[in-house]
């Protein structure tokens, strides 16, 4: 491997680096695109670090060979030892808080009474984003060193751990200064990427991270074996400039899209507000989306728009006058555990649930908060009658932090998993080393009800009205037996279940009917297939075309796909080698009609949309994001987040959002639905 192998600087070893490294690349970006974006990371850590190192010898022993969008460019090596001081070029401030509206108008008042001011004061108003605050700062347009905020006037320069983070700018883009400039933003961690990190880390035995913000920061210090997944898993949102702002830039607005001009990423959510009333709305809605919103964040940040004003009220030594956090309601809060019960899912896993006193969390009320498994109950040593600390973050299921001990009444007994399944009373099983308990009886109603709901699941079947209620009465009423059941279901069946209208039943109906016309990805994805997630049902469609030759594709073939390991290709062969999935199958097929997949090419490099950069805005009919996005990517094209000049295409669907009148302000290329359609299918034909 690497660099050990043969005559390194020959002609034919050149070749065959060249060719090797092209490989590397394009597998490398696969895995990342797979980790980052479709949550779905097919081969193991170990595996994806062999990969890049063998990247890393390979150019080292051919420099020239390195390629511009080589992986590697992102890394930095970290100081061995701790992290060297850094003196920030400004001093990285903090944010006074408000809790209220009328401590905002309060805010108000004290802005214009310092500056004179009857008429209103515009702000600009951001999401507040719980992260790590970090100074970048550049040179010629190139990264030089990144800073923590530290105590404000020093920080530890984390720089290696900044640069493989994909949106920390490495070079800016042209027309950015060339002189010293410094930028503040906040390094934070998605909530999917921090569910995701948690997941692992349980697995793995180790202690979940409490918040994403602590991940983020837990990333970033790393020193010793750096996990780079870790970092490249992290985001910088930039929101300020602390040094080297140019002098045309007047207003915190232009700022931000400055910024973005630049090649930073901003919040794309921020808004001028034209006074405060503005900004008290913009706060309420926010906090409305808070629970859906992708990124922890903490409240919102009002800050005057005109950089002149901002001079003129200027700073106190630990915050600015002129800008204020407004925060949310505490995201903790103490209840009482009523209960603890084990539920039963689809794969027939038991997770004990805290059933506990409702407590209203970050603008929500919390009633169940799962203790993922035994040995986190015995972990968190959580038992019926303790006070806890519950805590949401962003859309993150509810956690029990930590059991408030002084609180215990005597007697409280530690909580055990029951030893037979609550729901059909088999006898449950704990496989050696696993952390899992499990039902083991194929028939046991409480999977079979979760089935039908990973079945109607938008990325699966998407049948629309088939919910919780529906599905304990289909049960209840032994209407279904087995998934495909449901499309054999009439509408006087229907009609005979309690509190179901006509208009119901035939809504149920029409939604089955709309569901029958599905696609290969969505009914592998279906199934419930172990490890078979919405990625890896497009690959496998993608490879296969078809159900059939999937069906009967043997270890080797499915490992030799790209993205497909030895764990999913296992799961798969022995989901085929059982006759019930094969019945199953066969039944969904009296009732299911999908188009064979047209087999792409195993990498998109080269692709007809190379190079093309997109943007998705609003609603397609028939046509998820993450389906256009699909279909975009294997066609080589990109879809990114937020419009800037570099974008070619905004895709505009029913209801665009600001992003519609980015583009048209940057007069980018806006397609329709159907022009668009028609340019994916023209390519996807040739
Ligand atoms: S502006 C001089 N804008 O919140 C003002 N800060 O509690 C500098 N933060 O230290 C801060 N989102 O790390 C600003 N949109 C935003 C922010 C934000 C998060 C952090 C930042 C700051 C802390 C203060």
């Amino acid at each position: 491997m690497g660099r050990g192998s043969g005559d390194a600087g020959g002609e034919k070893g050149r070749d065959e680096a060249a060719r090797r490294i092209d490989e590397l690349v394009a597998e490398i970006q696969h895995h990342d695109r797979l980790y980052y974006r479709e949550d779905s990371p097919e081969i193991s850590d170990a595996e994806y670090d062999r990969r890049f190192r063998e990247l890393v010898a390979l150019e080292e022993a051919h420099p020239e060979l390195r390629r511009a969008d080589s992986p590697t460019r992102r890394v930095g090596v970290p100081p061995a030892e701790g992290f060297a001081e850094v003196p920030h070029l400004v001093p990285m401030l903090s944010l006074d808080n408000v809790t209220d509206a009328d401590e905002l108008r309060a805010f108000d008042e004290r802005v214009r009474r310092l500056l004179d001011r009857d008429d209103p004061v515009a702000y600009t108003a951001e999401p507040k984003l719980d992260g790590a605050g970090i100074e970048l700062v550049y040179e010629g347009g190139e990264l030089r060193v990144g800073a923590t905020r530290g105590d404000g006037r020093v920080g530890e320069d984390v720089t290696a751990n900044l640069r493989p983070i994909p949106s920390v700018p490495v070079v800016l883009a042209e027309g950015a200064p060339s002189g010293t400039l410094s930028v503040y933003g906040e390094v934070i961690l998605p909530v999917r990427g921090f569910q995701r990190l948690n997941e692992g880390r349980l697995a793995r035995g180790e202690e979940p991270f409490a918040n994403p913000r602590n991940a983020a920061a837990g990333s970033l210090r790393q020193i010793h074996d750096v996990d780079l997944r870790r970092l490249r898993a992290l985001e910088f949102r930039a929101y300020a400039i602390g040094a080297g702002a140019p002098p045309e830039i007047t207003r915190q607005a232009d700022v931000l899209e400055t910024l973005l001009a630049w090649g930073f990423q901003v919040s794309p959510d921020f808004a001028r507000c034209a006074d405060v009333e503005a900004a008290v709305a913009y706060h309420a809605r926010f906090e409305e989306r808070r629970a859906a919103y992708p990124i922890e964040i903490d409240g919102t940040v009002v800050k005057v728009d005109a950089l002149a004003l901002q001079r003129d009220l200027g700073e106190l030594s630990r915050s600015p006058r002129w800008a204020v956090a407004f925060k949310f309601p505490p995201q903790q809060e103490h209840t009482v555990v009523e209960d603890i019960f084990a539920s039963v899912g689809r794969t027939g896993a038991l997770t004990p649930v805290a059933k506990l006193r409702p407590v209203r969390v970050g603008g929500v009320t919390v009633s169940n908060a799962s203790l993922h498994n035994q040995d986190e109950v015995d972990r968190k040593d959580v038992r019926v009658g303790d006070t806890v600390v519950v805590q949401r973050a962003g859309d993150v299921i509810p956690q029990v932090v930590k059991v408030l001990k002084e609180k215990r009444r005597r007697g409280a007994r530690r909580y055990r998993l029951p030893g037979s399944c609550p729901v059909c009373g088999t006898e449950v099983v704990r496989p050696e080393g696993e952390a899992v308990t499990r039902c083991p009886n194929r028939a046991c109603p409480a999977k079979l009800k979760n089935r039908l709901l990973h079945m109607a699941a938008r990325g699966a079947l998407d049948i629309d009205g088939l919910g919780e209620k529906l599905v304990d009465q289909l049960l209840d009423a032994d209407l279904v037996e087995s998934p495909p059941d449901v499309f054999g279901l009439r509408r006087e069946d229907l009609l005979g279940l309690e509190r179901m209208g006509e208009k119901s039943a035939d809504n149920l109906l029409a939604a089955l009917e709309d569901a029958r016309n599905t696609t290969l990805p969505r009914f592998l994805l279906s199934l419930g297939i172990p490890e078979v997630g919405g990625g890896v049902a497009d690959l496998l469609a993608r490879h296969f075309g078809d159900l059939d030759p999937l069906m009967d594709a043997g270890e080797e073939e499915l490992v030799a796909i790209e993205g497909v390991g030895p764990v999913i290709a296992e799961k798969l062969v022995r989901y085929w080698e059982e006759d019930a999935h094969r019945a199953e199958v066969a039944r969904f097929r009296e009732h299911l009609r999908w188009k064979p997949v047209a087999r792409a090419p195993a990498a998109a490099e080269g692709g007809p949309l190379e190079g093309q950069t997109f943007v998705l805005t609003g609603t397609l009919e028939d046509l998820t994001r993450d389906e256009a996005r699909r279909r975009i990517e294997a066609l080589g094209g990109k879809v990114t987040g937020s419009v800037s000049k570099k974008t070619d295409y905004v895709v505009a669907g029913a209801s665009p959002g600001s992003k519609l009148r980015k583009a048209q302000e940057l007069e980018v290329e806006v397609l329709e639905q159907e022009p668009f359609e028609a340019l994916l299918a023209e390519h996807e034909k040739g």
